[in-house]
Formats: structure tokens, sequence, C-alpha cells
């Protein structure tokens, strides 16, 4: 069985006519990165709020393991582009904060921690107060209070596009490491095509009136570095073929 599975699903937020999301099927297994594409306003973000319980189904169903998914929990877990980490509290702290919240605190936990100080080079700022630190560094720290949780789902909405292009790539660096040692299934929403075919071991492109998946493509070029494959003519043709089904919103 896999991880999640999405079967037939319609969105439509209350108040509007059209539905956002139409016939959304999907099944995504643990230890699998996955990234989501698509052109703005298509139901990206809607389907991540959908997966994190945030919203609910018009209609068919999410499931994760098997169980309806009826409430956010700790299992699915969320980093935003603006981050929502807590100003006041330490690096250390706000990292802290999931488990806490869970009553953990044992050595296990410290544990975590350390490592992931490590994992994300935040090992001198364990202590600093999050308005101290640079944009790459603070969104370091997001990741890690989500990783911190162990969640079987982690997702990240556009998380990386604010920052310029040598932090965005740390970030990518320091994201795959830290799903190697986990092996979750990470679903990272992007608009950025280059993103997607370095990150998306499994790319999902989300286009028409209303959104629906309209291609699932296994990549190729997943964790290679975009400087040695330019001038390779079939990483050319898919890279293409992508931009081509991102392309304009059809069937408006
Ligand atoms: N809270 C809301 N209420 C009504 N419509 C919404 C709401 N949030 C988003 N939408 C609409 O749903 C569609 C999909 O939005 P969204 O999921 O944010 O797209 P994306 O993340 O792909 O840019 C858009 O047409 C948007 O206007
Ligand atoms: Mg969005």
């Amino acid at each position: 069985m896999s991880l999640l599975t999405i079967e037939n699903v319609d969105f439509k937020y209350a108040g509007s006519c059209d539905p956002s999301l139409k016939n959304i099927n999907l099944n995504l297994e643990s230890n699998s990165l996955n990234v989501v594409i698509g052109p703005s306003g298509i139901g990206k973000t809607t389907l991540l709020n959908l997966i994190a319980g945030y919203d609910h189904p018009s209609t068919g169903q999410i499931k994760m393991a098997g169980k309806a998914i009826d409430q956010p929990d700790w299992q699915r877990g969320m980093v935003f582009q603006d981050m929502a980490l807590f100003p006041w509290l330490t690096v250390a702290d706000n990292i802290l904060f999931g488990p806490k919240m869970r009553h953990l605190n044992d050595p296990e936990i410290q544990d975590r921690l350390a490592r992931l100080l490590a994992q994300t080079g935040l090992t001198d700022y364990r202590d600093a107060a999050i308005y101290e630190l640079s944009g790459g560094l603070k969104q370091r720290v997001a990741l890690a209070r989500e990783f911190i949780n162990r969640p079987p789902i982690l997702m990240l909405d556009e998380s990386f596009s604010a920052l310029d292009n040598a932090t965005r790539s740390d970030m990518h660096d320091i994201l795959l490491n830290l799903w190697e040692t986990t092996q979750n299934c990470v679903i990272a929403i992007t608009h950025d095509i280059d993103e997607a075919l370095f990150l998306g071991q499994n790319i999902i492109v989300i286009n028409q009136h209303p959104g629906t998946i309209v291609s699932v493509e296994a990549n190729p070029y997943f964790k290679k570095d975009i400087s040695d494959l330019s001038g390779e003519p079939a990483y050319g043709a898919f890279r293409r073929r992508l931009l081509g089904l991102i392309g304009k919103p059809k069937n408006r």
C-alpha cells in the first residue's frame, strides 16, 4: 500500500462557483521526493492544504497509511515560504517547539536536535535569536523544525523561492541530505523548472481549469548538476516537454 493515496478528489472553496481541483488521483510512497509544478493559481497550495488536513475534499478521499486524513497533525509537516518561526525564541527552542507540544523531551530528542543543527550548519547558532539570522539561515531553522518530528510526509510550499541562487542551492543540498537520512515522503511545490529537475525524483504537473494532474514524470535528472547537462539533447528535450506541460492553463 502507498503511504499517501488520493482518490478521485475534487475540491471547491466555500462560496466559489468553480472547483479549484478536479479528479485528482495520486499515490505517493515513503522514501520518495516529489515535486509539484504548474502555473500560478492552478491549485498547488490547495492540494497541499488538503493533504495536510487544513481543508477537506468536496468529493473523493485522501488517506495516509490507509487512514482518512481528518485534521492536521505532526505526521504531515509543512514548511511555508514565509516560515512562521517564533522570533522571540532561540534557534534551538524553535526547532524543539513541536516535540515540546507533544511532551517529548527525552535524550533522543536532544540527540536529534544536535544532529539536525549539524546537518543544517546551525550548530553555532543554537542559542541565537531568530531576528539575528539571514533569510537562508531562517529557512534552515524552518526545515530542521519539521524534520525533528520525523514526519512521514513533509510538504514544502515554494519554501526556497525567495532565496538568492547560491542560498537556494545550499538549501537543496541540505534538504536532500535530510531526506536521505529520514527517507520520508517529501512533496515540494515549486514554480521553477530547474528546481523541479534537480529536486524531483517524481515531477507532478498540475494544469487545466479546474486544476488536475496532467502528468507524473519519473525524472532521470534527479540530483544531477545542471551545468553537466545543458549540452545534453535528451535533457533539453525533457525540460522542453515539461515546460510545454506547465505552459499556460489549457481548457480554460
Ligand atoms: N481561501 C480561498 N477561497 C477561495 N478561493 C481560493 C482560496 N484560496 C485559493 N483560492 C483559489 O483557488 C485557486 C487555486 O489557488 P492556489 O491553490 O493558491 O494556487 P497555486 O498554489 O497553484 O498558485 C485559485 O483560483 C485561487 O484564487
Ligand atoms: Mg501556491
